[in-house]
């Protein structure tokens, strides 16, 4: 395998259209954060380059939405996105944005040049435009009725009613989702990757060179390059992005995937620039063949990294490629797929203001359940049974027990090791064969059977204790307990080296506690980074337990949010066929007062009433007990039918007439009443 100097880690530059959910930390951003850590902890010279994408429709139709400018949408939810990756310990050596004017000219010029060597394609089309708003439209802002089921408000590239995958072109009066104005079809120039052209080289790069990229993402690519590679357009009909850098094309900027991956270089550039004692120069990373570069992302992004960011990079040939891209599934939320704007999602901002203190649990739970093969679910039971059978019960146990006896025992002074038994020494050979095994599933990407491994690690060290009772020995044998203690401290600062990538957090307070300067990856498996005599910290709990009412509010916050959903999604009927004045006047609507309302014992739907209709009492039953208590609706004046031909029961109970009510979207019932009183018997009409 070759030798690389040094190793760029990238992460898929996040839309600032929103805040970030822990759908994009399971995805992408703690797997890449282990592994820059893992490298960095191995001593290996490693960048991490992150940073928001700001350009692209979705900024712009929140924008529209909120009232506000792209401009003023990108500046908030960047600065929520970066705090949220600050605060969970992604630890990037650089976060910018593809606002900086330093991006700006990059992108350009990276466009001017490839435009200058005629490696883009021109071409004309008809697209669809809105002549009272001036502008062209993306397929996002189109909307019309669906030619497969009809709703009314499909969008340009999909219905959400049907979930049929479209092009504006196919939709029924298609019109400007933001304006409402009707649209007409315009001819437009753009300028396109011809990707065609690269199609045998990527076959030859990815199919031939690279099979051991993950299957999922080996497939993906394999699928697109069976079904040939069309030229694709790089430039858009738009008001926010990078202008094209070409005269004649004003009012056009740049596609945002074309400028966001070039985010990953410019943003390399402005690190360097600022710091090149520290970081050297960029191009050492992006044009030097001794350097190998990670592209983290999520499966959605894998046309891109793998296929059209390449070609532009071969296209402009002065260039690496990436050497892998561990893209991830997804993860859905308590079953169902995580939205924005369903806010179907566990926000990282507000998680934080929920669980302070407990990022290492979310990352811990994120990589334990982490998408790497197939879609995964989040839930909080698990989340919950996670950090209470494992972190507190396996990892948090072990370490309290090694540090209290410490303590009690020794004042916090590293025992000295005495001789080792036959168990002593096959539990520390078994950790050292620990680290042999998470440093070949790390470097295979394997994050969630990397993390199972270093947990394993604790397990040992839990069962080793446990086995061994130094609390019952303390008395006959002092002498073994100080070798007990000792290797059991020993195996504490291992952890905390070993769970450095995946549970930074933790691992700091840990080697706090322990005053551990020497920090290695590779001394992990070494039974002396406590020498004997060494005085430790003050033991503190490193998780602690989390109670059902925690996880039963998080579930209730859901529930309120799914209530949301379907209040805001639910359609009136359809109204019926018409009919005839005389019809209507067949029905006689009346009020009448409730004299008496109870339940019907063993009919647990039933309400019977006795209403006064102006003439006489008469008894109506109506299936509404579910949502009235009795006496809440005494005395009530309430609208019924009054010649509806009597119903009987099967208890033999009859009713004569029916309350009418109306049923809310979730199918509460609400009984109709007059807005002031009015005498029973009067007509309605
Ligand atoms: O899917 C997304 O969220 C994109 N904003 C990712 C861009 S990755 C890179 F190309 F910048
Ligand atoms: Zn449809």
């Amino acid at each position: 395998m070759k030798q690389y100097k040094r190793t760029l880690v990238t992460s898929a530059l996040p839309y600032a259209n929103g805040p970030v959910h822990i759908g994009h930390l399971a995805g992408v951003y703690v797997p890449a954060d282990i592994y820059a850590r893992y490298l960095r902890l191995k001593g290996q010279d490693v960048l991490f380059v992150g940073g928001s994408d700001e350009h692209g429709v979705p900024v712009t139709i929140r924008a529209r939405k909120e009232g506000c400018t792209p401009q003023d949408v990108v500046d908030r939810y960047h600065n929520i996105i970066k705090k949220s990756f600050e605060e969970f310990g992604i630890s990037f050596d650089v976060y910018s944005r593809t606002t900086s004017a330093i991006h700006h000219k990059f992108a350009a010029d990276f466009f001017r040049k490839l435009y200058d060597e005629g490696k883009f394609v021109e071409s004309e089309s008809e697209q669809y435009y809105d002549e009272q708003a001036g502008e062209f439209l993306t397929d996002r802002n189109i909307r019309g009725e669906c030619p497969r089921c009809h709703a009314p408000e499909a969008y340009g590239d999909q219905c959400e009613k049907c979930g049929s995958t479209l092009s504006p072109d196919e939709l029924i009066n298609p019109y400007n989702a933001v304006t409402g104005n009707p649209l007409v079809k315009k001819m437009t120039k753009h300028w396109y990757l011809p990707l065609d052209q690269y199609q045998q080289w990527l076959e030859q790069w990815i199919l031939n060179e690279h099979k051991e990229w993950r299957p999922n993402v080996y497939g993906q690519c394999k699928s697109w390059l069976d079904g040939g590679l069309k030229p694709r357009a790089v430039t858009r009909d738009l008001n926010w992005g990078i202008p094209v850098p070409v005269e004649g094309a004003e009012g056009k900027v740049l596609y945002v995937w074309f400028d966001a991956p070039i985010g990953y270089i410019s943003n390399t550039k402005e690190l360097c620039d600022a710091n090149p004692d520290k970081y050297g120069q960029w191009q050492q990373w992006w044009q030097d063949e001794d350097c190998r570069m990670i592209h983290f992302i999520g499966k959605d992004n894998i046309v891109f990294h793998c296929i059209v960011f390449p070609s532009m990079l071969k296209a402009h040939g002065d260039y690496i490629l990436p050497d892998n891209v561990p893209s991830n599934e997804f993860l859905n939320l308590e079953g169902d797929k995580i939205s924005t704007s369903r806010n179907w999602a566990v926000w990282l901002n507000e998680y934080l203001e929920d669980m302070p203190g407990k990022q290492d649990v979310l990352r811990y739970v994120l990589t334990a359940n982490a998408p790497e093969t197939k879609d995964n679910d989040f839930t909080w039971k698990d989340y919950q049974a996670r950090n209470n059978n494992e972190l507190v019960a396996v990892y948090g146990n072990f370490v309290n027990r090694a540090l209290q006896l410490t303590k009690k025992y020794y004042n916090g002074l590293v025992p000295q090791c005495g001789e080792l038994t036959d168990y002593d020494k096959a539990t520390i050979d078994e950790f050292k064969d620990v680290k042999q095994k998470v440093e070949a599933l790390l470097d295979q990407f394997k994050f969630r059977d990397a993390q199972k491994e270093a947990m394993n690690l604790a397990r040992i060290g839990n069962k080793y204790i446990a086995d061994e009772e130094p609390w019952k020995l303390i008395k006959t044998d002092p002498e073994r307990v100080k070798t007990i203690i000792n290797i059991s401290l020993q195996l504490t600062a291992n952890l905390a080296i070993a769970f450095e990538p995946f549970l930074p957090f933790s691992s700091k307070k840990l080697r706090e506690m322990l005053c551990m300067d020497s920090f290695r990856w590779e001394e992990l498996g070494s039974m002396g980074l406590l020498p004997a005599g060494k005085q430790l910290g003050e033991p503190e709990l490193l998780f602690q337990k989390i109670e059902d009412d925690v996880i039963q509010s998080q579930l209730d916050k859901l529930e309120a949010t799914k209530k949301a959903n379907e209040a805001e999604t639910w359609h009136a009927q359809p109204v019926k066929e018409n009919i005839q004045f005389d019809d209507f006047q067949k029905l006689d609507i009346r009020v009448g007062k409730v004299l008496e309302c109870e339940r019907v014992p063993k009919m647990k739907k039933l309400l019977r009433f006795l209403i006064d209709d102006g003439l006489q009492k008469r008894t109506i039953v109506s299936g509404i007990a579910q949502w009235y208590e009795p006496e809440q609706l005494l005395g009530k004046e309430v609208l019924f039918i009054a010649n509806l031909a009597p119903r009987e029961f099967k208890n033999g109970l009859v009713s004569e007439g029916m309350i009418l009510s109306a049923e809310d979207w979730d199918g509460t019932i609400s009984v109709t009443t007059v807005e002031h009183e009015v005498k029973p018997g009067s007509t309605v009409c």
